[in-house]
């Protein structure tokens, strides 16, 4: 069985601590999973790049950087010197990816393409071969603690087979409504790397 990654959110962590929020996570995590949102693309704001930092300077663990940003190329770029090692963006802000794909990965960076539930997998097929993994959303994005979309998770599957078919592996992350109850649903879909929020640091 292929070994998985746990990728907690701190979306729903104290921010009013968060460097005992991160600390918690060592040991536990393979990957911090980090949510950026920018009031225009989603309903919410969350942190920027001197939070990034800020984090990377108190942990080794690998910092994965979901980028819910409206165009995201600018940005993507200013996360990347504050310290992600992986770096996704919306195939919804970007429906062309393979240019910024390509230029993450020349910064050194794993590059990925995120996906939200209502839109189909079949976008992302023509562009698999540049993209180091995929983002498969299984809530709307915007907030931490909803409840799982689970005809989202097809898409797991779907992309790993596009993938396959062309000779390649895809890693797949699934992001969304996670809790201990189902999480077995999204390994089954064949999720590689499992993020999960309010679960993990929501709470005590
Ligand atoms: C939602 C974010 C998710 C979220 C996960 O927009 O992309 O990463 O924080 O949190 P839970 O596991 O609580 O759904
Ligand atoms: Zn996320």
């Amino acid at each position: 069985m292929a070994v998985r990654k746990l990728a907690p959110s701190i979306l729903n962590a104290d921010f009013s601590n968060l460097r005992e929020a991160i600390a918690h996570l060592n040991g536990v995590a393979d990957v911090i999973h980090l949510d950026v949102m920018d009031g225009d693309f989603v309903p919410n704001i969350t942190l920027g790049p001197v939070v990034v930092e800020a984090i990377r300077s108190v942990t080794d663990l690998p910092l994965d950087i979901h980028v819910m940003i409206s165009p995201p190329a600018t940005f993507a770029k200013d996360f990347i010197k504050a310290g992600a090692d992986w770096v996704s963006f919306h195939i919804e802000a970007v429906p062309e990816p393979r240019e910024l794909l390509e230029q993450l990965r020349e910064k050194g960076v794993l590059a990925g393409v995120a996906i939200n539930p209502a839109t189909p997998a079949s976008v992302l097929f023509e562009c698999v071969e540049i993209m180091d993994f995929v983002l498969v959303m299984s809530v709307v994005p915007g907030f931490g603690g909803q409840e799982m979309i689970v005809d989202a998770l097809g898409k797991i599957a779907e992309l790993k087979e596009a993938a396959t078919a062309r000779g390649l592996e895809l890693e797949v992350e699934g992001d969304g409504g996670v809790n201990i109850k189902n999480m077995r649903m999204v390994i089954d879909a064949g999720a590689d790397v499992i993020v999960a929020g309010a679960p993990i640091t929501g709470g005590p």
